[in-house]
């Protein structure tokens, strides 16, 4: 079978290589991919969110199946447009995205069916979004409606602070439309954990729990990320904690969806809290995480594409599903100076990966057989181990052996795990 993956960073590298595995699959593209991917897949140069342009190439070659992987084109609506000239796909329609597209929806989805989350109010003048923050608790969470490339959440320190949250959203707009609307909600702590699902509407299998760290220096400082590394699996998420998250967050996510017409299909990704007061879910996302995919799809042993033809089918029920009980470790190395500015072309020396170690390149061009940084993120060096520590361990001898101008990653992925499992 011809399959296409939409999208062009280092988890659709993962997805790509755990997709070639399969011996259903006869030849692979990625659009756009980028210079990594084009080793394990052809890549064509069609944007992610060039909805038109995915369509003619998916007809004019035939495609039997379609991945579409990042959260702009699912909430564009890539897979309806798909779907409608027949070819089958893997990720939620246009109605089904918006559990990610927007948190108004989101949050007033899990309100009216009780799906435990922060507390919320919504606005969309500013007039009174700056009222209810004279006597909102501090610190506070302000978010963007819509899709803000990961950066529309701001946590608040001070009423100051969200003051100006508020205003940079709604007046200045920095994440344009995405802010019209904004929801403003209850500061919450405690562990995070990042679950990502199968479910093709009425069955759900949650893959292996993962931990991601989001900011871009050690011991969680500097500014917020897009994801600087991950651990599979979360040690916090217990088997108690998991049945927990299956019964009053999980399946009714997917029977609300359902109740609303919008049967979700495809990977549901819940973002969650595990607050004093039981688990909670931070957000939504309508497709595989990045960086957690470069964790948890090493860790799977079934058959990939298997499972996401039988989520098109609606016979999720069916499938095989089983991931292994090791766990993995993926270091993300970044342009210096990421996730604001940061120079690229710079050419890139990488090592021969071992047995059980991956390089998943997120932002990279080829020029004559030799890669090139192209990008804030550059890579995911991920490894297996059987446990956390030889994991975190030989995640870090892989990364050691890559080289670039300017290259940086953390240091510690994976040592908050470690601690908790002590
Ligand atoms: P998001 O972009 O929705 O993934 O949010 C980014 C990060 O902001 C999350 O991973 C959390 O660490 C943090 N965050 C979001 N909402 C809250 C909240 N209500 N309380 C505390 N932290 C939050
Ligand atoms: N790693 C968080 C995300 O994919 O949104």
């Amino acid at each position: 079978m011809k399959v296409m993956v939409v999208g062009g960073g280092g988890r659709e590298h993962a997805l790509v290589q755990a997709l070639k595995k399969s011996p259903k699959i006869t030849k692979l593209y990625a659009l756009p991919g980028n210079g990594g991917i084009g080793r394990d897949a052809e890549c064509v140069n069609i944007g992610a969110k060039d909805l038109d342009g995915i369509v003619s190439f998916a007809k004019e070659n035939s495609i039997d199946f379609a991945v579409v992987a990042p959260d702009d084109p699912l909430v564009l609506g890539a897979v309806d447009r798909l779907e409608e000239i027949g070819i089958p796909c893997f990720g939620p329609k246009k109605d089904a995205a918006i559990i990610e597209g927007s948190k108004v929806f989101s949050k007033n989805l899990m309100k009216q069916y009780g799906i435990p989350t922060a507390f919320y109010e919504v606005f969309t003048e500013m007039e009174s979004a700056l009222e209810y923050l004279k006597t909102a608790p501090i610190p506070t969470v302000i978010k963007a409606d819509g899709l803000a490339l990961g950066k529309g959440v701001i946590i608040a320190e001070t009423r100051e602070d969200a003051v100006d949250a508020v205003r940079s959203m709604m007046e200045d707009k920095i994440f344009g439309e995405s802010g019209s609307q904004i929801v403003i909600e209850e500061f919450l702590t405690g562990p995070e954990v990042s679950v990502l699902c199968f479910t093709d509407g009425k069955t759900l299998i949650p893959m292996i729990s993962s931990m991601d760290h989001k900011r871009a220096l050690d011991g969680d400082e500097g500014l917020n990320t897009g994801g600087m590394g991950t651990v599979a699996p979360n040690p916090y998420y217990t088997p108690r904690i998991a049945d927990e998250c299956m019964e009053t967050i999980f399946m009714p996510t997917i029977r609300a969806m359902e109740q609303e017409n919008r049967t979700f299909k495809g990977c549901l990704y819940f973002g969650l809290m595990l607050t004093e007061k039981g688990p909670k879910v931070i957000e939504y996302n309508c497709r595989f995480g990045d960086p957690e995919t470069q964790v948890v799809l090493p860790l799977l042993k079934s058959d990939l594409f298997d499972i996401m033809e039988h989520i098109a089918n609606g016979t999720l029920d069916q499938a095989n599903v089983s991931f292994s009980d090791q766990s993995a470790c993926c270091v993300i190395v970044a342009s210096g100076g990421y996730p604001t500015s940061y120079q690229s072309g710079y050419e890139m020396t990488l090592p021969e990966p071992g047995e059980d170690e991956m390089i998943y390149i997120a932002g990279a061009k080829e020029q004559n057989g030799k890669l090139y940084t192209a990008g804030g993120r550059v890579l995911g060096a991920t490894a297996i181990a059987d446990d956390l520590q030889g994991a975190i361990k030989k995640a870090y001898a892989l990364t050691e052996k890559i080289s670039f101008t300017d290259a940086h990653y953390r240091k510690d992925i994976g040592q908050r795990a470690l601690k908790a499992l002590q």
